[in-house]
């Protein structure tokens, strides 16, 4: 039996109230909370260890350059990548793209073609257009259908000898679409070219292991993972990685400066000028471990659970539908009431001590596609329960009823 009880007394925050009423989050896409484990962390690093890293002679330097590799090795382990150094700490997914797509923009010439799919999130569109902008290479979609899914049939007609990078989330943010990314790995690099998929959703839920994916670039964010906020990682293929130039300048990524030359680091230094968030980068190798400890086959298995039992019961309310109905989605509900403004229900919904996001959930193309505004969005973590399901949708018969 999954240790539910348990798990809840890691996370401190689940016992709060919001209008005086149980908190029951629900808005685990946007950011997950933080167990004890990981926050005793960061006490510790600031009360016994905080100094600058890589740079030091004296102890405090020293234990807190160890515990950051220490957290590099967590990470490379946890994704199976090959070498520590095909690990970048970043502030995050969007910082990781943003890498990636600098680098990319002396790869490019005009003509060449990228490819990213409908359900990407804004920060998996935005960077591939500006270096569109910048190289004169042309942006291709791989459209989705009603069921929230990619039809692959288009992506392979996509797929040429001009394309040089395809770019698709793992699982949307938006509607929770667990995307095939095996196969469009493969059908991707039949042509040549490379692949960077946006984890930010999957590795709360799942574990990838880059290596048997093939994956040329892979990308994530600690905070969605029980870690906080400003820390994230880049996966990257050695080869690939030495052949794009440095995201920024500065401290930390150089060989040798001098006016005349300077030369750079090796990685994965190369691309982490200046002081990274130290503390983070510990805590995100606590939070690996957390999830570990407990078992991301276990957690999955929770929470498609909790996804079949609310997905039964929300269905029953008359007048809702589910925005994203494949048959391989994880523990996200997006759904509007017939009528009614997806705000409206959140701002309801969070007087009931309900917090969920409502909005474009940063993917203005899928709203657009289905000609909503935006929805209402519940997205479950494995410290949720039934119960919290039940008062959830409790809540949204209330909204209903004070809003129709
Ligand atoms: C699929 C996806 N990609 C990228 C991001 C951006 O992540 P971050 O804001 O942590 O950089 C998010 C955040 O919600 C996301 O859901």
């Amino acid at each position: 039996m999954f240790p539910i009880n348990k798990i809840r007394k890691d996370f401190p925050i689940l016992s709060r109230k919001v209008h005086g009423k149980p908190l029951v989050y629900l808005d685990n896409g946007a950011t997950s909370q933080t167990p004890i484990q990981v926050i005793d962390v960061i006490v510790d690093y600031y009360s016994n260890y905080n100094a600058n890293i890589h740079r030091g002679v004296h102890t405090l330097s020293q234990e807190a350059t160890d515990k950051y590799e220490e957290a590099r090795h967590k990470i490379q382990a946890h994704f199976n990548a090959k070498h520590a150094h095909e690990i970048i700490m970043t502030s995050g997914t969007t910082e990781s793209i943003n890498l990636v797509a600098h680098g990319f923009a002396s790869l490019l010439k005009e003509g060449d073609e990228i490819i990213v799919s409908a359900l990407e999130h804004h920060s998996n569109i935005v960077p591939w257009q500006m270096l569109c902008e910048k190289t004169g290479a042309i942006l291709k979609v791989i459209p989705m259908n009603d069921a929230g899914e990619l039809v692959l049939e288009e992506f392979n007609k996509l797929l040429s000898e001009k394309t040089k990078l395809v770019f698709v989330n793992h699982i949307s943010n938006a509607l929770g679409t667990i995307n095939p990314i095996k196969e469009i790995i493969k059908k991707t690099h039949q042509v040549g070219a490379a692949v960077l998929v946006d984890g930010a959703q999957a590795c709360p839920h799942l574990k990838p292991d880059v290596q048997a994916l093939d994956v040329d670039f892979y990308v994530a964010s600690a905070h969605k993972m029980c870690g906080p906020t400003g820390v994230g990682m880049l996966y990257g293929k050695e080869a690939w990685l030495k052949k794009l130039p440095p995201y920024q300048g500065g401290g930390e990524m150089i060989a040798e400066v001098t006016f005349e030359k300077t030369t750079y680091a090796d990685l994965p230094h190369k691309f982490e000028a200046g002081t990274p968030n130290i503390c983070g980068g510990i805590a995100f190798g606590a939070a690996i471990d957390y999830l570990n400890a407990i078992g991301l086959d276990n957690i999955s298995k929770y929470e498609h659970e909790l996804l079949e039992y609310a997905t039964k019961k929300i269905l029953e309310i008359e007048g809702l539908k589910i925005y994203g109905t494949s048959k391989n989605k994880t523990s996200v509900i997006s759904f509007n009431l017939e009528g009614i403004h997806p705000y409206d229900v959140g701002t309801i919904l969070d007087k009931m001590g309900i917090a969920v996001r409502t909005g474009h959930h940063c993917t203005q193309p899928i709203m657009d596609f289905y000609k909503i505004p935006g929805t209402v969005r519940a997205s479950f973590a494995f410290y949720n329960t039934k119960e919290e399901v039940d008062v959830l949708v409790e809540g949204i018969k209330k909204a209903k009823m004070m809003l129709s």
